[in-house]
């Protein structure tokens, strides 16, 4: 076990001209670690996550306070160029609805192969043979014919899949899945938060995994962060945020769940109701 920090992000703040939307979020995330972060709806978890990536919408902007060194490079200091050589490969990052995310009319295997091309430097034979092998691994059936297939002809769940090969194929250091999982149906999601938790553990890929679900966070991550308005209001270890909640928002997003069956990510828990 390594306790190498990889990741770590003081005082972040988001401002729309004078108006604080995000104040105050510290992160540490070690090399191989799993964090969650957790809200409801409009708490800051993708201003957080997209001030990570460098690239808030536009009108947006971190504070001058903020500071996000990333294995030893500070962030806030790149330029567009510095830029290239993180985002898409040390940092990457998997959103909801995949198809806006992907080219309707290529196929996805040509997509996932330009971005070996560009972005590993793989030529084109390589590129092509590395794609269907990296859809394999996605847990992807017969890689060479999705390989050959338009998105349209996808579901949802399997689109998501070439997003995580799309977003993994560089061999980040940490990848971002901003709710990756939340417009998919609970099966498919419980593949694909499986398939996440899987690629962490065999890659060594450190992984800050957003939702606004408590369980689908808690069945991957072993740290949690809880926001709400745009602060972090709790944090703590998965167990002990789920089971001994000090907050009263997490307590109701516990509760909440409690109703739901997140018993099965829990030893003991009350019920209320
Ligand atoms: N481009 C923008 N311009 C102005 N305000 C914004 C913009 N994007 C987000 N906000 C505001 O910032 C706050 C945090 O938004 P954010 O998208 O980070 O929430 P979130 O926790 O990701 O929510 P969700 O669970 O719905 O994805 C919200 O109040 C939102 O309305
Ligand atoms: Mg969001």
């Amino acid at each position: 076990m390594s306790a190498e920090v990889l990741l770590t992000v003081r005082d972040l703040s988001v401002h729309t001209g004078d108006t604080p939307l995000v104040t105050g979020v510290d992160l540490t995330v070690a090399r191989g670690a799993t964090l969650g972060v957790v809200g409801e709806s409009g708490s800051g978890k993708s201003l957080t996550c997209r001030s990570l990536l460098g690239i808030l919408p536009p009108g947006l902007r971190n504070g001058d306070d903020t500071t996000i060194t990333f294995d030893g490079t500070d962030l806030r200091a790149l330029d567009a160029r510095g830029w290239l050589g993180i985002r898409g490969t040390r940092i990457g990052a998997v959103f909801q609805d995949p198809a806006s995310y992907l080219n309707p009319s290529i196929t996805v295997g040509r997509q996932l192969a330009e971005v070996l091309r560009v972005r590993v430097g793989l030529g084109r034979r390589a590129a092509r043979d590395r794609a269907v092998e990296l859809l394999a691994d996605m847990g992807l059936h017969e890689p060479a014919r999705v390989y050959r297939q338009y998105p349209f002809e996808l579901s949802g769940g399997m689109l998501q899949r070439v997003l995580i090969a799309v977003a993994i194929c560089a061999e980040p250091d940490l990848l971002i899945a901003d709710e990756a999982t939340t417009a998919l149906d609970v099966t498919v999601q419980a593949e694909v938060l499986d398939l996440l938790s899987d690629l962490q553990e065999r890659t060594g890929l450190a992984l800050i995994l957003v939702s606004h679900d408590l369980a689908v966070v808690a069945q991957v991550c072993e740290e949690v962060v809880v926001m709400r308005d745009g602060v972090v209001v709790e944090r703590g270890t998965a167990g002990d945020v789920l089971t001994a909640p000090a907050h009263a928002y997490t307590r109701s997003l516990v509760d909440a769940h409690a109703r739901y069956g997140i018993e099965r990510f829990r030893p003991a828990v009350t019920v209320h109701g």
